[in-house]
């Protein structure tokens, strides 16, 4: 979908609930508030609870009436807003104590170059966190896109967990009122020791 799709989704009525998914609230909320980016921030329901518990948070998105949506929120002045497509736009490397993508779904290669890339914008030990629909969940699951080729998988994300240090790398359920989605989860740190790459 190109941005003009997701503003029209986004002006027709608000997508998505205004709480955080709760794997990514699972994960995050005792972590040391620090700098983030919420990749594909959509509506901002990450980057605005983020900011409320204390992190600077960064939301990135195309659609600019998803992030109006985001910014018409209380405690939307503690957020950055950026209105970029993410396959060309960076934070600066090494600047980030967490990156967030949730539900962001391109083709390949421009999503797994893109999770490299933010991969780069972590501070060392920053954290690195990927939830999106998993391919089983054409055959197992309710709900998401139905093209295999923008669907997560933990073997189409190996070569981002390559640049990380994983604590998860897993296809997980997720309970929803049509039934159970499954989703793919990525979650580690980018190495602390200098020989790391990335
Ligand atoms: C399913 S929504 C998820 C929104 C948000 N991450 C959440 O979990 O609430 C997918 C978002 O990805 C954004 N998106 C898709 N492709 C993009 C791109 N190339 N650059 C920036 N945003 C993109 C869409 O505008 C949309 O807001």
């Amino acid at each position: 979908m190109q941005a003009g799709d997701w503003d029209a989704r986004y002006a027709e009525r608000q997508q998505w609930s205004g709480e955080p998914n709760p794997l990514v609230a699972a994960l995050v909320w005792d972590l040391p508030p620090g700098d983030a980016v919420d990749v594909a921030a959509g509506e901002g329901r990450h980057a605005l609870w983020l900011a409320r518990l204390g992190w600077r948070a960064t939301a990135v998105d195309f659609s600019a009436t998803g992030l109006a949506r985001g910014r018409a929120q209380p405690g939307a002045g503690a957020v950055t807003w950026v209105t970029a497509d993410v396959t060309g736009w960076s934070a600066p490397p090494g600047s980030q104590d967490l990156v967030l993508v949730a539900y962001l779904h391109l083709p390949d290669p421009p999503m797994t170059d893109l999770l490299r890339r933010a991969v780069g914008w972590l501070r060392p030990g920053g954290r690195f966190l990927l939830l999106g629909h998993d391919v089983d969940n054409l055959a197992r699951g309710v709900g998401g896109p139905q093209d295999p080729a923008i669907l997560h998988s933990p073997r189409r994300l190996a070569p981002v967990a390559d640049l990380l240090e994983v604590d998860r790398l897993a296809t997980v359920p997720r309970e929803t009122p049509a039934g159970t989605a499954l989703d793919t989860v990525l979650w580690g740190r980018r190495p602390s020791s200098p020989g790391a790459s990335v």
